[in-house]
């Protein structure tokens, strides 16, 4: 049975399909809770949220599901810029007050994230029972600290060396993150050279160095995806894209449709909207920033600038200033109940490993 192996028992959980944490408002309670009911793993991307509202949204979770669920959040420190050059950025994002219509304020901006260690805090004290993050490694401190809480941790690494670094630092698993990833790049490794390698060659590489359950991210659509990705040894799959056009998700119908809309050769890797790279579909916004670019501020400062522009962009259902992250396979989505589409990639992989298995059968190549 394809379905039943070490990721699947470690994570109390019927398929090894996990539906991406993305941070933004489109995981909300309802897809998480159909995910984790249709036997995969929904994850709340809670990055963006308050602690408090983390345990609101948790706690919606339960009322929805007695199934196994996660919480992924973002390892994220303060950054700093000077005044000059964020008062320069502020200029630059005015000159897109007149395409949306409305002046922005950057008064009460906090240009600090979420306060990690409080949002961490609140994963403790609700006892999630499966925490996944990206963008580094939480401290020694916090994993025990979740360990001996009997949360399964999770850790996000866009090449080998970040995936040893987790498993040092005492991670269950490790999501391989391929550069066809909608969304952040979850690179922490400064000193990495090359921030884009793509799942297929990711994968192997990975799985062959490191001795925990590998989870594939990065273009995975359908059941195609799901096979391809076990035989290059994952243990399963994470999904993002896949899931934003989900009846369930709360990302914007606009956003939805750009995305049942892409092509795919419409996406690219683009610091403008945060600070840090990030894949999603061309627009007006990204193709102007590419003058600035050296003026492009450190995540998350950049984000919490550009915060006003999105705003004012899902308001007026202007995509062309919307952060429209999404997958280079963005085209394969489906626009349906995220049960649905959790049960459509199960009937896939199970069509293709048919398919596969008759070919092995009338194959005329002589056997390994
Ligand atoms: C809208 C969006 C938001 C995302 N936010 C997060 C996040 O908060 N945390 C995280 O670990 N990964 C995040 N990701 C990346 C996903 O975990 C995953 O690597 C990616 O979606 C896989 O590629 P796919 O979109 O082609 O399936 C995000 C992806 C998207 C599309």
């Amino acid at each position: 049975m394809w379905e039943t192996n070490t990721l699947v028992n470690l994570l109390g959980i019927k398929y090894p399909i996990i539906q991406a944490g993305m941070a933004g408002g489109a995981t909300t309670p309802e897809l998480v809770a159909a995910v984790s009911n249709a036997g995969g793993l929904g994850t709340l991307g809670a990055g963006y949220l308050s602690p408090h509202a983390i345990r609101e949204a948790v706690r919606e979770i339960r009322r929805l599901t007695d199934k196994p669920f996660a919480v992924n959040l973002m390892v994220t420190e303060p950054a700093s810029a000077d005044r000059d050059a964020i008062d320069k950025m502020q200029g630059i994002l005015k000159r897109f007050e007149k395409d949306l219509g409305e002046p922005f304020s950057f008064e009460n901006l906090s240009l600090d994230p979420q306060p990690f260690e409080e949002q961490l805090e609140i994963v403790l004290d609700e006892k999630v029972p499966v925490f996944s993050f990206t963008f580094g490694i939480p401290k020694p401190f916090w994993l025990e600290k979740l360990k001996a809480n009997g949360t399964v941790i999770i850790g996000t690494a866009t090449n080998v060396q970040e995936g040893l670094a987790l498993e040092r630092a005492g991670v269950n698993a490790i999501v391989a993150q391929g550069s066809e990833a909608g969304g952040h790049r979850g690179t922490f490794f400064k000193n990495a050279e090359n921030e884009g390698i793509g799942t297929m060659a990711l994968i192997p590489q990975m799985v062959d160095r490191v001795k925990l359950p590998v989870i594939a991210s990065g273009g995975i659509m359908d059941g195609r995806g799901v096979v391809a990705s076990l035989a290059l040894g994952a243990a399963g799959v994470q999904m993002g894209t896949a899931f934003l056009t989900s009846e369930e998700s709360g990302i914007h119908p606009v956003y939805k449709e750009a995305i049942r809309k892409a092509r795919d050769d419409q996406t690219v890797m683009t610091k403008a909207f945060s600070g840090k790279k990030a894949r999603g579909i061309e627009n007006q916004y990204i193709r102007v920033m590419r003058d600035f670019e050296a003026d492009i501020l450190p995540y998350p400062i950049q984000n919490a600038l550009t915060k006003p522009l999105r705003n004012a962009a899902k308001k007026h259902g202007n995509k062309e200033y919307m952060s429209l992250w999404a997958g280079q396979a963005a085209s394969l989505s489906q626009n349906a109940p995220a049960k649905q589409i959790v049960e459509n990639v199960v009937r896939d992989v199970e069509r293709v490993l048919g398919i596969l298995s008759a070919m092995h059968a009338s194959s005329h190549l002589p056997k390994a």
